[in-house]
Order: structure tokens, then C-alpha cells, then sequence
């Protein structure tokens, strides 16, 4: 092995369900020898069943897998109702806002909002089950109630970041035929108030004729615009209803929520998720890979509007009874010490947060984490992007004190909780590295045809098993999700679940994520398609054609970049730098109106033409390869023109 290796500190983990890699193996080995009983005992043990479930794994529509048939179950009651006999003044939820103003939950005071919530939502709004609720919301502790009181009565929400525009918005609340809107009217950040309803405003403005009504919650007490008839105060509504509202019974398999995430191709896909096997999955990996127990306080510091929100801020640890951290601001407001700062004063057991913040908190203040008291600090965990080791060995000492248990989770929003992950209390960690695939998840690094990749090269990371926690289907497009999901790869004839990511095993047998295989970029953590950035940027009256592609960068991990081939003379040839910055304004001024602010570009270069084939495809990969600076090691030859590619490398290298 390696000598690149940190152990667990097992004081820290004396209650662990996982203690040491012989019960990882036992476990792992349980669910190889009974893989539907092994899950069968979990089901039984963590959900609070209203009606039992008649058939585990149902495989008879293969890809369109069932877990718990039958079954009947609410995840509000899982998360909330079923906690109030013992923990009913326990902190459920602790929030902090941006200008450091403090609010707690208790599970009886959470009980009550959801309760209340559900019941504006059925006699005010109409909602009723399997309806669509759009959540616009920013990291308050109602974004968490509202979704609660969705699941409550049975309703699909549908949760769109806050910082997605009002087009974006838009696309969303058409494919998902909401029916009602939920927004603040805005929020805080960085010391100052921002907004969100006048993004709604303009997304409804046009192809949204299911939406009914538009809920405010009023935070932050900026003027807005009330349309008679349509919107209404969340804040008043709320005064008048009842803390009683009996939980819907729900089938296993019955959505409970949507989110839109990005795909290779076209518009951004609606993740359909279940209910029990999401809350099965979200609670089984807040036991394993967080070890939460029942005194800790748990801080993820994603936003409620990707999956780990969803899954590590409100579903996992409420299922699991614990208390969970919410925080409206930024990690580097009012200055880079503001996380250790909230560790310290709240006590954190477990910091979840995405390698692009640990890479800015480190340059911004190295020397940070030393000022305040950590050691309440046992679980370290990173998501959503490779984390590289510099940062990874920062996190460790600076952060962790040594101490600490790094998990680096590899997971997506279609797998709805981790899939490879080291255990703290029992895997040997090796740094960056996400090392083994969680017991009861057939994770493996294949070729197309299922022949397992050698060690030390590239395979495709792919879950050839089915998992409860998984995708069910896209939102209107079953069909787009064979395709999407289980058209690539096969084993044994099979079809399965390929995740878009390449992977690599070592000697050892740890896995090391090595990036999309597709064209998706990554930027801070977050999926991004290129289809759609070209999209918005092909609106510019003056663009011909573009090609997107991830860059290298030294904070969010990647960053984008736009070959752009202008109509009318490309300007910079000419030597007219103003006019091209004029063009590059204005072509991000486009993709923030179109997407947000997420998807503006990190460069761009304007270009003669793009290399294509013959057959007209653009060669994207030669495309990454100039923008990193690397030579070109594909074949040029079957280019239509070939000597396009010495031209962009000119055009790029006098960039930087
Ligand atoms: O490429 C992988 C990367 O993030 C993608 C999933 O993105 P999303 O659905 O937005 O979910 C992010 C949060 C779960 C994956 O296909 N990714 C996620 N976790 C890791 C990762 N890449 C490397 N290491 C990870 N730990």
C-alpha cells in the first residue's frame, strides 16, 4: 500500500455502525450473499412503515426499477412526527443568517411550521397530492419547512437554486406543470439585501399558465410587487392555520421530489425521486459515512437547491433525528474565518462542504481555521468535484487538526445519496481519493461491454446493480432516461446504470473519480452543460457558431471557456481588443439572463471557425486540449480544415 495513508482516530468513533474495515467487509459481504434481505432488514429497521411493503426489488421493468412496492410511508413523518415522543425540544434546526442573526428549530417548533405550511398549502393554494410546488427560495429555514409540507401532503417539489434566472426558472416550472411557486422576496448576502421575487415576476411572465399562485415568504423586507389575486404573504397566511395536519400515506414508490440538473445534451433533465428508497439511502449514509450521532450538530454547507442540499441538509439528518445546520450567507462574509467562527460557537461535529470552498478559504485564510476552537470537529467531508491534494492536505491539518476523518463523497443528483465514500471510522484514507464503493452499491470501473477495467487505467464508473436511493425516471421523458442512463454501458447483457464519469482503481483497490466523460463541466461543484451555455450564447445576434469547454481553474475546479466564431469579421483580428470586450459583455450579459450567473464564461476566444470533422462534428476534445495548453495529441487530419487548430492555439496562447 501506498505510505500515503491516514487511519481513523477511533476515540473519535466509539458508537460507529462501521467500525472497522472487517465489519465494512462483513457488510458488504452480507449484501453480496443477500442483496434484497440485506436491504430488506435496513428498510425495516430505519422506516417508519404506515403499511408494509410487499416486494423488495421489483426488476420486471428493468430500467424502471421498483424498491419497496407496497409499501406505504411519509417522509415529513419520518423526518419530523415520528421524533416528537423523544426529541421533542431537541434543535432541529439551527440557522444562522448573513448578518448573524440566530434561529432554532426545535423538532416540536418544526413540527408546527410543517404542519401549518401543509395546511395554507391544501386550503389556500389547493394543493393537492402528486401536484408540482416550485421552490425559489434562499438557505432559510422555511425553504426546509416548505418542502417538509410538500412531502407532508404528498406533493412534488421541485426545488430551482436561487441563483438560476428568471429564463432558467422558467424552463423548470413549465416541465414540471407547477402549480405553485414558493419565494422569498429575497435574502441577504454579503451584508446586503438581494432578490428573488422579481426573478419570479419575469419568469412567470410567459408559458407558466399552471401556475396558480406565488407564495412569499417576506425576509428580508425589501419592496416588492403583489399581484392581486396571485401572490400572497407566507408570513400572514401562516398566522391563521393549524399546527395539525395528518400525514399523507404515501406509496413507496411515488415521487417525492424533482430537481433539474444538467445533461450532456438539450434542456436540463427533471431527477424524478422516490420516497422510500431516497429516505432509506439518506438516512443509512448519514449513519455510515457522516457517523452522526445523536448529540451532534451536523453543518452541510451546500444550498438547498442542488441534491446535496436536499439530501444532507434536510432529508438525511432529519430522518436520523439530528440537528442541522442552515446558513443564508457566504463563507467568506465578513471574513474567511466566518466557518471556523460558526464550528467553533455551534460546537460542529461534521463540516460537509465542496472542494472549490475549501481551495478559496485556504488562499483567502490559510491561517483562519488556527483562531478558533475546532476540536468539536470529528467528520470532514467534501462533494461534488475532485478535491486536489494541496487543499485536501489544508482541510486535513489546518482544518481537521489531524484528527479528523476526511470522507470524500462521490455522488450525483440522480443517485440521490453517496455511492463511494470511505467510511470515517473504518477505511484507511488515501488523500483525494473517494476509495470504496459503500456497502450495498455495486459500483465498478467497466468497459462498454462489462469487462472490469484494469488497474491503473480509465474505466467507466458505472452502479450495475439497482439501489434504492436511485433515479426513478425523468420528469416527462422516460425515454431520455434509458437513454441518458442505460444505453452506454452493459454487463452480462445487462444494461446498467453508467454515471457519465471516468474512474480509475489502484493496486490497492481504492477509486480515484477522473471526470465526466461526457460534456458536462464542472464548475464550483455544479453541472453544467455545455449544450446549454452554447444555446444562450448563440443568441448573440453577432455569433455564427460556439463551442464550449471546461478550463482548468485554480478555484472552482473548472471553469468555462467559449470558442466563439463571430458573423461579421472576428474584431480581435483586427486589432480591435474594445470591440471584442464589448462582445464578450454582451455575450455574458446573455448567459446570465438565460442561466445565471453560475454559467458565466471564465474566458473566450474569438475564432476564425471551429475544427470540425467532415461530417460536421466539432472535435471538442482538441478543443480542451489548446485551452489546457497541452499538445495536440489527436489526429488532425480527418479535419475539414487542419489548419485551424495552429490558428486557435495562436489566438489562445496570445490570451494569457
Ligand atoms: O462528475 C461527478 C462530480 O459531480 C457530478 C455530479 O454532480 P451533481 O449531480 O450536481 O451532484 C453533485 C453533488 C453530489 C458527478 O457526476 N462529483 C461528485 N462528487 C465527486 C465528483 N467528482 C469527484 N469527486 C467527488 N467526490
Amino acid at each position: 500500500m501506498s505510505k500515503d495513508i491516514y487511519y481513523p482516530n477511533p476515540e473519535l468513533f466509539p458508537n460507529a455502525r462501521i467500525p472497522d474495515m472487517d465489519s465494512y467487509y462483513k457488510l458488504v459481504d452480507e449484501f453480496k450473499n443477500d442483496y434484497e434481505g440485506t436491504w430488506a432488514k435496513f428498510a425495516d429497521e430505519k422506516i417508519d412503515w404506515f403499511k408494509p411493503y410487499e416486494k423488495v426489488l421489483d426488476e420486471s421493468n428493468a430500467p424502471f426499477y421498483k424498491w419497496f412496492s407496497g409499501g406505504e410511508l411519509n417522509v415529513a413523518y419520518q423526518c419530523v412526527d415520528r421524533h416528537l415522543s423523544s426529541k421533542k425540544n431537541k434543535a432541529a434546526i439551527i440557522f444562522e443568517g448573513d448578518n448573524g442573526d440566530q434561529r432554532v428549530l426545535t423538532y416540536r417548533e418544526l413540527s408546527y411550521e410543517v404542519n401549518k405550511t401543509a395546511n395554507m398549502f391544501k386550503n389556500n393554494f389547493g394543493v393537492k397530492k402528486g401536484d408540482r410546488v416550485v421552490i425559489y427560495m434562499p438557505m432559510i429555514p422555511e425553504s426546509a419547512v416548505v418542502m417538509l409540507a410538500c412531502a407532508k401532503i404528498g406533493a412534488i417539489h421541485s426545488v430551482v437554486f436561487g441563483g438560476f434566472s428568471a429564463e432558467a426558472l422558467r424552463d423548470r416550472i413549465i416541465d414540471a406543470g407547477a402549480k405553485l411557486v414558493v419565494t422569498a422576496d429575497g435574502a441577504f448576502r454579503k451584508g446586503k439585501p438581494y432578490m428573488l421575487k422579481p426573478v419570479v415576476d419575469k419568469a412567470l411572465e410567459e408559458g407558466c399558465e399552471s401556475v396558480e399562485h406565488v407564495c412569499i415568504v417576506e425576509r428580508n423586507g425589501e419592496d416588492i410587487e403583489w399581484i392581486e389575486g396571485r401572490d400572497y404573504s407566507y408570513n400572514e397566511l401562516i398566522k391563521s392555520q393549524s399546527p395539525k395536519c395528518e400525514p399523507e400515506p404515501m406509496e413507496a414508490e411515488e415521487p417525492l421530489f424533482l430537481l433539474y440538473t444538467s445533461g450532456s445534451t438539450g434542456k436540463p433533465k427533471g431527477v424524478q425521486h422516490s420516497q422510500a428508497g431516497y429516505i432509506l439511502w439518506a438516512q443509512m449514509t448519514m449513519e455510515w459515512v457522516f457517523d452522526i450521532q445523536d448529540n451532534d450538530t451536523f453543518w452541510c454547507t451546500a444550498d438547498i437547491g442542488w441534491i446535496t442540499g436536499h439530501t444532507y441538509i434536510v432529508y438525511g439528518p432529519l430522518a436520523c433525528g439530528a440537528t442541522t445546520v442552515m446558513f443564508e450567507g457566504v463563507p467568506t462574509f465578513p471574513d474567511a474565518g466566518r466557518c471556523w467562527k460558526m464550528v467553533e460557537e455551534y460546537q460542529i461535529n461534521q463540516f460537509y462542504t465542496a472542494p472549490t470552498a475549501i481551495r478559496l478559504l485556504h488562499k483567502m485564510g490559510a491561517d483562519e481555521p488556527s483562531k478558533y476552537d475546532l476540536s468539536s470537529l470529528r467528520v470532514l467531508g467534501t462533494v461534488g468535484e475532485p478535491i486536489d491534494p494541496p487543499a485536501w492536505k489544508w482541510y486535513y491539518e489546518a482544518v481537521g487538526g489531524s484528527r479528523c476523518s476526511i470522507v470524500d463523497t462521490y455522488w450525483q443528483t440522480e443517485t440521490g445519496g453517496h455511492m463511494i465514500s470511505p467510511i470515517p471510522s473504518a477505511t484507511p484514507i488515501k488523500p483525494a481519493c473517494a476509495t470504496f464503493p459503500l456497502p450495498g452499491i455495486e459500483a465498478e470501473i467497466i468497459e462498454e461491454d462489462g469487462t472490469p477495467t484494469p488497474v491503473g487505467e480509465k474505466g467507466f464508473m458505472c452502479i450495475t446493480k439497482p439501489w434504492p436511493s436511485m433515479i426513478r425516471t425523468i420528469w416527462n421523458d422516460p425515454d431520455r432516461f434509458v437513454k441518458s442512463y442505460f444505453s452506454d454501458c452493459k454487463k452480462d447483457g445487462k444494461a446498467v446504470y453508467f454515471t457519465g464519469d471516468g474512474a480509475m482503481m489502484d493496486e490497492d483497490g481504492y477509486i480515484t473519480i477522473t471526470g465526466r466523460t461526457d460534456d458536462v463541466i464542472n464548475v464550483s461543484g455544479h453541472r453544467m452543460g455545455t449544450a446549454e451555455v452554447e444555446a444562450a450564447i448563440k443568441k448573440h445576434p453577432n455569433v455564427a457558431a460556439v463551442a464550449v469547454v471546461g478550463k482548468p481553474h485554480e478555484i472552482k475546479g473548472e471553469g468555462i471557456f467559449a470558442y466563439v466564431v463571430l458573423k461579421s469579421v472576428p474584431v480581435s483580428q483586427k486589432d480591435e481588443v474594445a470591440d471584442d470586450l464589448e462582445t464578450i459583455k454582451e455575450i455574458n450579459a446573455i448567459i446570465k439572463e438565460e442561466i445565471g450567473a453560475i454559467a458565466l464564461c471564465d474566458g473566450m476566444a474569438f475564432v476564425p471557425d471551429l475544427p470540425k470533422t467532415r461530417s460536421g462534428k466539432i472535435m471538442r476534445r482538441i478543443l480542451r486540449s489548446i485551452v489546457k495548453g497541452e499538445p495536440i495529441t489527436q489526429d488532425t487530419s480527418t479535419l475539414e480544415d487542419p489548419t485551424i487548430v495552429p490558428t486557435i492555439e495562436e489566438i489562445v496562447k496570445g490570451l494569457y
